[in-house]
């Protein structure tokens, strides 16, 4: 199939979202609502579209960087206005070209082509997208003759009590033949009850020119549904959001209850792998195969390898190897690289740690700027001091080593492989292999000292 560009307008207020943040950069299943857009017509095989800025053009510039070209709009002065900036990138180009909507993010790539076919099927000059919906209200409305041949496209707030009735609306998605396009724009005016430059009217005078509109109408009204305020951004993110759950359930996965599961477009999942409810898997992640996510994690930009176990955790840019079982309530800073069969596990933090194949830290511990080896024991409510007030510094553990409970270690400082630390111990000097350290103050019983001191007691008063 020929390349047909595209033009996405994303310059609007997007007053209705009431936010300081640009309309299009709000996300939605971990991506900005521009990024679906883009998505979309680079499935449609687009290439790198046009878009169109204006509100928060800086912000959006930077953050599409080289995947669009940019067209400015400086005053918003309607949707045709909008396109009226692609003039000159349009001006030789005899093809056609996919007009769409930056706050249209459901839109999938196969519609935009089947708009592009069906103006080569028909010979049409523009195809534009429609659908039935029950309550029209707020969108343009698609007019027809008695023929039920396309007339006009009238906009909600210009609609005749009669017009206000018609069912079928614009989606604001077209295939227009760029030449077409070019000559309507010229044509339009702002005559109408919103003082703006509508591109809806470009179709009309198309057909009055003589040209050809057709439409297609869409079965699954959802793909078009348009994103104005925060209540319609939540129902498109619980759309999108069941479309990667079931993309992920068709790929092996269990998700037990997918209204309840939260995953970022982009996270990979290993087969047979089970996601209970409450889980949220966001951004760079992946989770490997035959894993099970109990209830309530949150996993950011991680890698978490085969057969892992995570309950109740919280880990953030950090990689799990296989056979690990984390939490529940642990939570893994950025920066922790957990080996193959670790055990993390309850009220367990660590950050910058690196714990080798087959160690335990089992309960209640803080393990930060740390290199642990394999097969290490770490006892329930060890803290690794790495802060000195001013600046982190590094521990070191060996392998094959048992850290007792409620021990300090005071970095900088190393213990050897082989090694034992008695509970209770604040270490600061080097443990060297094979050795066991000692580092409390050893325990005096001073023989019946209660009743004396009852007796004491009993002679003052
Ligand atoms: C538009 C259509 C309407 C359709 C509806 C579907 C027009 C006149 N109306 O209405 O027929 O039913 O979409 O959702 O086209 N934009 C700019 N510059 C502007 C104005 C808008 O770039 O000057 C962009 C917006 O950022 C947005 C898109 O165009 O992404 C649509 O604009 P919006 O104001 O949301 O149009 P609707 O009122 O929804
Ligand atoms: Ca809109």
């Amino acid at each position: 199939m020929r390349q047909v560009k595209a033009v996405i307008l994303a310059a609007g207020l997007g007053k209705r979202m009431r936010s300081a943040l640009p309309k299009v950069l709000h996300p939605l299943c971990g991506a900005p609502m521009i990024d679906w857009a883009v998505r979309t017509a680079a499935d449609a095989g687009s290439g790198t579209p046009y878009v169109v800025i204006g509100r928060g053009a800086d912000e959006v510039r930077a953050h599409l960087g080289d995947r669009a070209l940019f067209l400015e709009q400086t005053e918003q002065l309607g949707t045709g206005h909008a396109v009226m900036t692609a003039r000159e990138v349009l001006s030789d180009y005899p093809g056609h070209v996919y007009v769409l909507a930056g706050d249209t993010p459901l839109l999938r790539g196969e519609t935009l082509r089947a708009l592009y076919q069906k103006a080569r099927d028909t010979g049409a000059d523009a195809v534009a997208l429609t659908a039935a919906f029950d309550d029209p209200t707020g969108y343009g409305r698609i007019v027809r003759d008695e023929t039920g041949a396309f007339q006009s496209i009238v906009e909600d707030k210009d609609a005749s009590p009669d017009q206000k009735t018609i069912k079928e609306i614009n989606a604001s998605i077209y295939c227009f033949s760029a030449p077409r396009l070019l000559e309507a724009l010229d044509q339009i005016t702002n005559d109408n009850a919103q003082g703006e430059y509508y591109l809806t009217d470009t179709l009309a005078i198309i057909k009055g020119g003589g040209g050809l509109i057709e439409t297609l109408c869409l079965s699954d009204p959802e793909e078009i549904m348009g994103v104005n305020d925060r209540v319609q951004l939540s129902a498109a993110a619980r759309i999108m959001r069941r479309r990667i759950n079931e993309s992920h359930m068709r790929e092996g996965v269990t998700i037990i209850d997918p209204e309840s599961t939260y995953i970022d477009a982009g996270v990979g999942i290993g087969q047979d792998t089970v996601v209970y409810p409450g889980n949220y898997l966001e951004g760079a992640t992946t989770i490997g195969a035959s894993c099970v996510l109990y209830p309530g994690n949150r996993i950011v930009d991680s890698a978490i390898g085969d057969r892992v176990s995570v309950q109740s955790s919280v880990i953030e840019d950090s990689r799990v190897g296989e056979g690990a079982a984390i939490g529940p309530a642990a939570h893994l800073r950025p920066k922790s690289r957990i080996g193959a069969n670790v055990r993390i596990g309850n009220f367990v933090e660590t950050k910058k740690a690196e714990i080798g194949e087959g160690t335990k830290v089992s309960h209640l511990t803080y393990v930060g700027d740390a290199i642990i080896g394999e097969h290490t024991n770490i006892g329930c409510g060890v803290v690794f001091v790495n802060y000195d007030g001013e600046k982190k510094h590094l521990t070191e553990v060996g392998s094959h080593s048992f850290v007792g409970c409620n021990v300090n270690l005071v970095a900088p400082v190393k213990v050897a492989d082989n090694t034992y630390i008695a509970a209770g111990s604040t270490i600061t000097d080097e443990v060297e292999e094979g050795d066991l350290a000692i580092a409390r103050a050893r325990q005096v019983n001073k023989q019946g000292w209660v009743a004396r001191r009852k007796q004491n007691k009993g002679e003052n008063t």
